[in-house]
């Protein structure tokens, strides 16, 4: 297998928001190994590379992109590997794999760990990456271990201590700049089929409850800050259901911006730009962005 390349990917076709332009090129690796070809392939398609998972966090912008785009396939099923510490079971998958086809995979297997993460699109190679996470789980908490592509060193393994997480944050140790994960480890525990399908229940009756998991977002917008809550803050600001063009915060948790069909990324920048300055007017709290912005 080699990496495939294609042209000019419309990245409103890969982004839950279903927003952004054209890209120069998409660099597809089907398997870990493919990787191995990608700092030429990127030489010979030129513009920034630009790791896409599922496009279920990413607002890229409208127009010609100079951006190469690097995906992978879907890969493989997870499987169970050697190497965990006692009483728990170490997984390794390929980046590519969904989120919730590994959930199910683990629920299936009553592999504890992902439960609250269920619901939440996307791949896992991006999950690692933006380190997603809800009601009190995250991919960080089950990571053991990454292979990533750096054009510094090509595919290499980071363990325990080469890599750093925090609130939907990670970095590669003494990395700047593009990556991409191709394959993780993580450990998870053994539990039951009955706790760990309770667990993912649960989180989505929630999810359910509180968020607009049908709409086209791409999850919260910006983060919480410390001590807030982001959503909290703009409906105080008045920005729940407030509209522009086909951009809207949503009516049911103002930090989700959705797509009601023919929105525009020159909408979703300015109605993004208008709630930062409203909530640092009225409160002087300074909103960061979540989802990441390709440009
Ligand atoms: N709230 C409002 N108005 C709104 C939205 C929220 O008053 O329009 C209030 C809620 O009533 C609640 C508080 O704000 O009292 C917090 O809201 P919520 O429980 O919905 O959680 P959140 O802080 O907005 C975070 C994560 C979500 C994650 C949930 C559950 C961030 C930015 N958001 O939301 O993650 O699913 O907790 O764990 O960290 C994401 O990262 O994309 C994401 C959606």
């Amino acid at each position: 297998m080699a990496l495939e390349i294609l042209d000019g990917p419309v990245l409103a076709k890969r982004t839950t928001l279903g927003l952004g332009g054209t890209a120069l090129a998409e660099i597809r690796a089907g398997r870990h190994d493919d990787l191995e070809g990608l700092a030429e392939a990127l030489d010979r398609v030129g513009g920034r590379p630009l790791a896409l998972g599922g496009g279920s966090n990413l607002l890229a912008a409208d127009g010609e992109l100079d951006v190469a785009v690097v995906t992978l396939a879907r890969g493989d099923e997870p499987e169970i590997v050697a190497g965990a510490a006692h009483g728990l079971v170490r997984v390794r998958v390929f980046g590519g794999c969904g989120l919730q086809r590994l959930v199910a995979w683990c629920a299936k297997r009553g592999l504890a760990g992902l439960g609250g993460l269920v619901g939440i699109p996307g791949t896992v190679g991006g999950a690692v990456a933006g380190n997603a996470g809800s009601f009190g789980r995250d991919m960080a908490g089950v990571t053991a271990g990454v292979w990533a592509f750096t054009p510094q060193k090509g595919i290499g393994f980071f363990g325990p201590g080469e890599f750093s997480t925090g609130y939907r944050h990670f970095a590669l140790a003494n990395v700047e700049g593009f990556f991409m994960i191709s394959q993780v480890l993580l450990d998870l525990e053994a539990a039951t089929l009955e706790s760990v399908l309770a667990e993912g229940k649960n989180a989505l009756e929630r999810k359910r409850a509180t968020q607009p998991i049908t709409a086209a977002t791409a999850g919260c917008v910006f983060k919480n800050p410390e001590g807030q809550s982001a959503g909290r803050l703009l409906d105080l600001a008045g920005f729940r259901g407030r509209r522009l063009g086909g951009m809207e915060f949503s009516a049911m948790h103002a930090n989700f911006l959705v797509n009601r069909g023919g929105g525009t990324s020159e909408q979703a920048f300015a109605l993004i730009e208008a709630a930062r300055q409203a909530v640092f007017s009225m409160f002087g709290t300074k909103l960061e962005l979540e989802v990441r912005v390709a440009t």
